[in-house]
C-alpha cells in the first residue's frame, strides 16, 4: 500500500531544506501556481533565474526554460519534473535546417524567440520573449536585414509593429493556433461589451479582432488596470489562475478553440505534464537535472545576455 503524502506540505519542506527556490510560467497548473515562490511569463523567469541565490532551481514550465536557466546560472542545479515537457514552438525549428537556411542569408542578423532551443540561441545574434521584441528589434539599426524564429505568427505581427520585413521562420504554437474564429464570434455576440486580449502567438485573423495584444504578464496587467468589465483571452487558459484571482468582480472567458471534445479552452499539453506529484519527486531526487554542454552554453548566453541587458 502506497502511503499518502501530503505533496504541498512535503514541498515546501523540500524547499527550505534544499534551499531551493520553485519557479513557474501563468500557464501551469493553479496548484503549482499556488506553491510556487515567484510565478511569471518568460522574461521575468529568466531574470529570476539569473539572478537567484538559491542553489537549486526548481522549473515548473517546459525544458526550454528550464534550459535557458541553466545557461545563466550555470553553478546551481536546475530541475524541470517532466523531461518531456517540450515546446511545440521549439519543436518547429530543428538546428541542423536552421542553420542551412541560415546560411542562405548570410547577411542577416538573427532573432530569436526564447521558445527554442540552446542549439538555436547559439545560432543567433537576440534572443527575445514577448514582453520585449519589439523594443529588441527597434535596437537593430532600420536598414539591417533580420531573420525572425521560431514563430510566424509573433514575426509578422512585429513585422506590422516595426514596419520592419523580417524573414520568418516557418513555426507556431499548437496552443495558439487553436482557437476558432467562428466560435469567437459567436461568443462575443453573447458578450458584446467584452473586449478580445491575445497573445501574439495567435494566428492574425485572431489578433486582427483583439483590443489589445500582449504577452502573458502584458495580458494580466492589461486587464488589472482596465475598466472594462469582461474580457475574453486569447491564450493557454492556465492565465485565468492570475487573471480571476487579481479580478474577482471581473468576467473573463477563454477563447473558444476548434475541438472542443475535451476542454472548451486551449490547454498546453506540455506545461501540464507537470504535476505535484512529479514536483514532489523531482525536489526530493534532485531528478531530472538539466544539463547544457559547456561549449554550447558559452555561444547561447550571449543573445541572451543582449536580451537581458536591452530589457532593463
Ligand atoms: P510569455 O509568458 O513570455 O508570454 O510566453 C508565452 C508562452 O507561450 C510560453 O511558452
Ligand atoms: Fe510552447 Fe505553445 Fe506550450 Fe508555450 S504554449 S510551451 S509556446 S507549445
Amino acid at each position: 500500500e502506497t502511503p499518502h503524502i501530503d505533496y504541498v506540505t512535503e514541498i515546501e519542506k523540500l524547499k527550505k531544506e534544499k534551499n531551493a527556490i520553485l519557479l513557474a510560467h501563468y500557464y501551469q497548473k493553479d496548484e503549482i501556481q499556488e506553491i510556487a515562490d515567484f510565478v511569471g511569463d518568460s522574461l521575468a523567469l529568466a531574470q529570476q533565474a539569473a539572478k537567484t541565490d538559491a542553489d537549486i532551481i526548481i522549473f515548473a514550465g517546459v525544458h526550454f526554460m528550464a534550459e535557458t536557466a541553466k545557461i545563466l546560472n550555470p553553478s546551481k542545479k536546475v530541475v524541470l519534473p517532466d523531461l518531456l515537457a517540450g515546446c511545440s514552438l521549439a519543436d518547429s525549428c530543428p538546428a541542423e535546417a536552421f542553420s542551412e537556411f541560415k546560411k542562405q542569408h548570410p547577411n542577416h542578423v538573427v532573432v530569436t524567440y526564447i521558445n527554442c532551443s540552446a542549439k538555436i540561441k547559439a545560432l543567433s545574434d537576440y534572443v527575445c520573449t514577448s514582453s520585449n521584441a519589439k523594443k529588441i528589434i527597434e535596437a537593430i539599426p532600420k536598414n539591417q536585414p533580420i531573420i525572425f524564429a521560431p514563430d510566424k505568427n509573433l514575426g509578422a505581427y512585429l513585422n506590422k509593429e516595426t514596419g520592419r520585413n523580417m524573414l520568418l521562420w516557418d513555426g507556431a504554437c499548437v496552443v495558439h493556433e487553436a482557437f476558432s474564429m467562428e466560435k469567437l464570434i459567436k461568443i462575443h455576440k453573447e458578450h458584446p461589451n467584452a473586449e478580445i486580449i491575445a497573445h501574439p502567438e495567435s494566428g492574425a485573423h485572431i489578433l486582427k479582432t483583439a483590443n489589445y495584444i500582449g504577452s502573458t504578464s502584458g495580458l494580466l496587467n492589461y486587464v488589472k488596470n482596465s475598466k472594462k468589465k469582461a474580457f475574453i483571452v486569447a491564450t493557454e487558459v492556465g492565465i485565468l489562475y492570475e487573471m480571476t484571482k487579481e479580478n474577482p468582480n471581473k468576467t473573463i472567458i477563454p477563447a473558444p478553440i476548434e475541438d472542443d471534445n475535451t476542454c472548451a479552452c486551449s490547454e498546453c499539453a506540455y506545461m501540464k505534464m507537470n504535476t505535484l506529484k512529479k514536483l514532489y519527486l523531482c525536489i526530493k531526487h534532485e531528478l531530472p537535472n538539466i544539463e547544457v554542454d559547456a561549449e554550447l552554453a558559452k555561444k547561447a548566453i550571449v543573445p541572451i545576455e543582449r536580451m537581458l541587458e536591452l530589457s532593463k
